[in-house]
């Protein structure tokens, strides 16, 4: 337990400040691939990105860029005399380049974990600086990792200065954890000359900082002049405010909203807001590597009132054409909502998401449970997304929770958290718009980010519950507490048990979730019994967006319903003490219901 707790606050330290340590200083190995990338723009066609070798990389990058590659990845200070070791993956196809060079011998010691098997390389290096490169252009994930001691047994070797900057230091031993991303991995053969060494951890991330070789993607839907990706979402109070986004390529400069309430003129009656811009990179989307997003905050609006709006360009460029958003009914009157399980930016769930909408106009909102997209940092991968619902997020607001697939590898969400604007009431130790809440009617949404740290979204949890009065509340968030094949070591027990007792607690009415790709609706749970009435206890709901498998479920006592094979949305009708909830297939069939009454 204690080396649970302390493995989480490392992560914790590590990924929080992660980001700010990866400010990359002047010639750093960012900057290095930010100018190669540009020249190979420049100068190569797709086909000769797509068939970039190591060979081929070497031969076209200079020996300033090789020797800034090789050096400037990762650093740090020895003040003794220190044996260095690089623990490299076997499989990996490419040595990296500099290791050799820099005067790193194979040895013969080998360090396993449960899944890979890692050449060990070292090199003595005198009290100063120790300088290594990057870990190739392969985009080889099972990245390296370093271990350090002294030449001298018995020495207290100190390091310090490193970059990047918030380096954790483990102990080097059968047991400990090399990536902040995959904690659970953990060495398993580490030679007895070795254990006791400073073990220095990574992400599998860093593996993407110089990726080059099968690295360059195209979005099939580029950025033009004429804003798209129109979507509203909630930052601030659904009564009196709406957020709107969209996108444009990068000679927009300027973005505003006009807006005008539903029954006036836009002539005489619409007002302007200014969009504040942010120009989103991702370095390897070959034909739209830059766009930019605009988003603004319309404010004082009327509770429970229709607005038509359009996007465009004040200077002078192109608008969108009209769209419309209506404000969050005042607490007690009745609206719906519809809920998705991981829809992955799936076509398919571009057809479910507009069928849905079409069969039920009166939605207030829609929200997702995560694995919005399948890779949450390849800006294609949210296109596609937003390309298949235009039609529906221009119209209603889209609230949505991160999946595993949104935050990957240890590098963060940055990508969602641009796209979205979302309510900045999370947790202080997370970044802003991982978890949030937010009210609407007489219901209060708790929206939790499942892949950070537990203990941080328990607390928050707790926080936003203690004292609330909404009538009605929902918990959103992807992992399930409730899975019908618990093994205890692979389900997510410590969900199910702390946050469990909160919803038990405070009496949270529904938890939606997904990530098994699968239907499942609990009958009522409280302290992990099932109970005979939703009044007593939590239903737990897991859904689906896309595409899965068909198969019969095996019986459980707490599963009142549960089937896997189609696509499905959840419809949730509120009025006043009345939930309808109804899950319908992509056909409109309805495949489940149920009435809670208060
Ligand atoms: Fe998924
Ligand atoms: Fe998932």
């Amino acid at each position: 337990m204690l080396k649970r707790i302390y493995l989480i606050h490392s992560i914790i330290l590590f990924l929080t400040i992660w980001a700010l340590s990866c400010t990359p200083q002047t010639n750093s190995v960012k900057d290095v691939m930010d100018g190669v990338v540009t020249r190979f723009y420049d100068t190569m066609d797709e086909n000769e990105l797509s068939s970039l070798t190591d060979e081929k990389i070497m031969q076209l990058l200079t020996v300033d860029e090789k020797k800034i590659l090789a050096t400037h990845y990762w650093m740090f200070d020895v003040n003794m005399p220190a044996t260095v070791s690089i623990m490299r993956d076997v499989d990996q196809q490419h040595i990296p380049f500099w290791l050799e060079k820099a005067g790193f011998e194979k040895t013969d010691l080998s360090v396993r974990n449960e899944e890979y098997t890692y050449e060990v390389w070292q090199k003595n290096f005198d009290p100063g600086r120790v300088e290594l490169g990057i870990n190739g252009f392969d985009m080889h994930r099972p990245h390296y990792f370093v271990a350090v001691g002294p030449q001298k047994a018995g020495q207290k070797l100190i390091l310090s200065h490193f970059y990047p900057e918030n380096q954790h230091i483990e102990r080097m031993d059968n047991g400990a954890f090399t990536y902040h991303d995959w904690d659970e991995l953990v060495l398993t053969e580490v030679p007895e000359e070795m254990r006791g060494l400073q073990l220095l951890t990574t992400i599998r991330g860093r593996a993407r900082e110089a990726h080059l070789i099968n690295a360059f993607r195209k979005t099939p839907f580029p950025s033009s002049t004429q804003p798209d990706q129109i979507m509203l979402t909630w930052g601030e109070d659904p009564r009196t405010s709406q957020s709107v986004q969209w996108r444009c390529n990068t000679s927009v400069k300027n973005g505003a909203v006009k807006f005008w309430p539903a029954d006036g003129e836009e002539e005489t009656e619409a007002v302007q807001q200014a969009a504040v811009l942010q120009v989103m990179e991702d370095r390897l989307l070959q034909n739209d590597r830059f766009v930019h997003r605009f988003s603004a905050v319309l404010k004082n609006l009327k509770p429970d009132t229709k607005y038509l709006y359009r996007v465009g360009d004040p200077a002078g460029g192109p608008w969108s054409g009209i769209h419309h958003f209506k404000t969050a009914v005042k607490e007690g009157q009745p609206f719906s909502f519809i809920y998705f399980g991981d829809t992955h930016r799936s076509p398919q769930w571009g057809k479910l998401i507009n069928k849905a909408f079409e069969r039920h106009p009166q939605s207030d909102f829609f929200t997702i449970g995560g694995d919005i997209v399948s890779t949450g940092l390849y800006r294609d991968d949210w296109d596609k997304l937003f390309e298949y619902s235009a039609d529906v997020i221009s119209e209603r607001p889209l609230m949505p929770t991160l999946g595993n697939h949104d935050s990957q590898d240890g590098l963060g969400v940055w990508m969602y958290r641009d796209l979205f604007d979302l309510p900045e009431n999370g947790p202080s130790e997370l970044e802003p718009e991982r978890t949030y809440s937010f009210t609407y009617g007489n219901a209060l949404f708790l929206m939790v980010d499942a892949t950070a740290p537990n203990q941080i979204n328990t607390d928050w949890l707790r926080q936003q519950l203690n004292g609330l009065t909404a009538t009605w509340k929902f918990a959103v968030f992807h992992f399930p507490p409730y899975v019908f094949d618990s093994e205890f070591d692979t389900d997510y027990k410590e969900i199910r048990e702390q946050w469990g007792a909160l919803f038990d607690e405070y009496h949270v009415d529904m938890v939606l979730s997904g990530h098994v790709h699968h239907y499942m609706r609990t009958k009522p749970i409280y302290n992990q019994q099932v109970m005979a009435d939703p009044s007593q206890g939590t239903v737990y709901i897991i859904s689906i967006g896309i595409p899965n498998k068909k198969f019969d479920m095996p019986a459980r006592n707490f599963i009142a319903k549960g089937f896997g094979g189609e696509m499905l949305y959840q419809t949730f009708e509120i009025d006043g003490g009345q939930l309808v909830y109804k899950t319908f297939n992509l056909d409109g069939d309805l495949r489940d219901e149920l009435t809670i009454i208060k």
